[in-house]
C-alpha cells in the first residue's frame, strides 16, 4: 500500500493541487507574475516598498563586523529574548520568563508551523477563521490534523456561534489571527473572550499570530488573548519583526507562552533550523526597545489605508474599511464582477493594478469562499505616490458601470 506524500497534502490545503496531480504556483506568484508582465502596480504581494530604519540596519551590519556570524544559541540571543519579554511587558502587561517562556524563530512562520507540529497530530482538530493566512493550512496538513475552519460573519467579524458549534472533544487547537490578514479585522475584547471560552471548554491551546500587532488604525487596539483572564496558561503567543519594523526579509519572529508548552515547539525548532539569523537577533533586540518607529508606520499607514479605500469606493468596488494589518478586502460585484480571481486577472489590463482574491484564503468551494467570491485584498503597504498611481489607474473602472 502506498501512502500519500504529505506533501500533497501540504498543497491540497492550500488549493495548490489540481485534479490532474499538478502543483500550482501560489497565488501570489502568479499575481506577481501578471504584474512583472504587464507592468501593472503590483497590490496583491504584502511587503513594504520602502525599508526599516538605517539604525536597526546599521546595527545587523555592526553585528556582523562584530563576528556574529556563527550559530545563534537555538533559543534566541539573551538580548532579544529579553527584548521580547520587556515589550510584551511595557505594551501589554504580561508578564514572560525570557529564559523558560520564550523562543525566537525564522520568522512567524516557522513559530506556527513547529507549534502546529508540535502540538498536533492525527485525530486532532485544529480550528482557523476562514479566511486564513495560507501557512495556517500548510502547518496543520504537515501535521496531519484535521482543519476546522470558521466562516467570518458577511461584515468580516468572528461568528461566536460557528465558532462553538466547530468545537469538538478532539479540538487540540485553535489557531487565530488578529490583526487579520487578509481582512484587517481586529478582534475585540469580546470576540476574544469567545475564543478563551471555547479554548477552556475544550481544554484546547490557543496560539495566537499577532504579526501585524502594531498595526491598527483609529480607536482600535490589539488585544492580545494572552492577557484575557486564564488565558496566559494556554496560549501561545506569535509575532515578528518583519511588520511591525518593514524587514521582512529578515525572517526574526518569535513564540512565548507556557515554559512547557515552549520547550514542546523548541524540540522541533531545534531539528527544523536549530537556531536563527544572527547578526539580525542583536538588532532586532535594539529596535523592539524603540516605540516610536511602530507608532509612525502605523500613522502613515492609516492615511495610506483611506487613500488607497477612497479610490476603491471612487472606483466603484464596496470596501470593508480595515481597522489593522496592511490590507483592504474590496467588493467587486457592484462593478458586475462576481469573481475575485476573473478580475484579478483582468484588472491589469482594465487598470494596470493586481489584485489577490479572498477566495485564495479559503478552502476551495468553501461557503466562505463562495460567500467571499467577488471579493479582492489590495495591499496599501506601498509608498503614497505610487498608491496614488494605483488610484489613479483604478479611476478607469468607474467606466465599466
Ligand atoms: C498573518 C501572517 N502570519 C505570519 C506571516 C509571516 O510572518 P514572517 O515573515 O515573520 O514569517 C504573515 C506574512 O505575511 C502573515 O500575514
Amino acid at each position: 500500500m502506498t501512502t500519500t506524500p504529505r506533501w500533497r497534502a501540504v498543497a491540497a490545503a492550500t488549493g495548490l493541487l489540481a485534479a490532474d496531480g499538478t502543483v500550482a504556483r501560489t497565488i501570489f506568484a502568479e499575481m506577481t507574475t501578471l504584474a512583472a508582465r504587464t507592468g501593472a502596480i503590483n497590490l496583491g504581494q504584502g511587503f513594504p516598498d520602502v525599508d526599516g530604519p538605517d539604525w536597526v540596519k546599521a546595527a545587523a551590519k555592526d553585528a556582523i563586523d562584530a563576528g556574529r556570524n556563527q550559530y545563534a544559541p537555538g533559543d534566541g540571543v539573551p538580548e532579544l529574548r529579553a527584548a521580547i519579554a520587556d515589550h510584551q511587558r511595557r505594551h501589554y502587561g504580561l508578564d514572560v520568563d525570557p529564559d523558560t517562556e520564550v523562543l525566537v524563530t525564522t520568522g512567524a512562520t516557522e513559530a506556527l508551523t513547529t507549534a502546529v507540529l508540535a502540538l498536533t497530530g492525527p485525530g486532532d482538530e485544529v480550528i482557523t477563521l476562514e479566511p486564513f493566512y495560507d501557512s495556517h493550512a500548510a502547518a496543520i496538513a504537515m501535521a496531519g490534523a484535521t482543519h476546522v475552519p470558521v466562516p467570518l460573519t458577511a461584515d468580516l467579524r468572528l461568528d461566536a456561534a460557528a465558532l462553538r458549534a466547530a468545537a469538538s472533544d478532539r479540538t487540540a487547537m485553535i489557531l487565530i489571527n488578529t490583526p487579520h490578514n487578509p481582512t484587517g479585522t481586529v478582534l475585540t475584547r469580546a470576540e476574544l473572550e469567545h475564543v478563551a471560552a471555547v479554548a477552556r471548554e475544550r481544554d484546547a491551546v490557543v496560539v495566537s499570530d499577532e504579526v501585524y500587532e502594531h498595526l491598527v488604525f483609529d480607536d482600535a487596539r490589539h488585544v492580545p488573548v494572552a492577557t484575557l483572564p486564564g488565558m496566559a496558561g494556554r496560549t501561545l503567543t506569535v509575532s515578528s519583526s518583519g511588520k511591525t519594523f518593514s524587514l521582512t526579509g529578515w525572517k526574526v519572529g518569535w513564540v512565548h507562552g507556557p515554559a512547557e508548552l515552549v520547550t514542546a515547539i523548541r524540540t522541533v525548532k531545534q531539528f527544523v533550523t536549530y537556531a536563527s539569523g544572527s547578526p539580525f537577533q542583536p538588532a532586532i533586540a535594539r529596535a523592539l526597545a524603540d516605540d516610536d518607529v511602530p507608532r509612525e508606520l502605523a500613522a502613515s499607514l492609516a492615511a495610506r489605508r483611506d487613500l488607497l479605500c477612497d479610490g476603491l469606493r471612487a472606483a466603484g468596488f464596496d470596501v470593508v474599511v480595515p481597522q489593522g494589518t496592511y490590507f483592504v478586502v474590496a467588493d467587486g460585484a457592484p462593478l458586475g464582477f462576481d469573481d475575485g480571481h476573473d478580475l484579478c486577472r483582468r484588472l491589469p489590463d482594465l487598470a494596470g493594478v493586481v489584485g489577490v482574491p479572498v477566495s485564495a484564503f479559503c478552502r476551495a468551494s468553501s461557503p466562505a469562499a463562495d460567500a467571499l467570491a467577488s471579493r479582492v485584498r489590495f495591499t496599501f503597504v506601498k509608498r503614497s505616490d505610487v498608491l496614488r498611481d494605483a488610484v489613479g489607474r483604478l479611476a478607469a473602472l468607474a467606466e465599466l458601470r
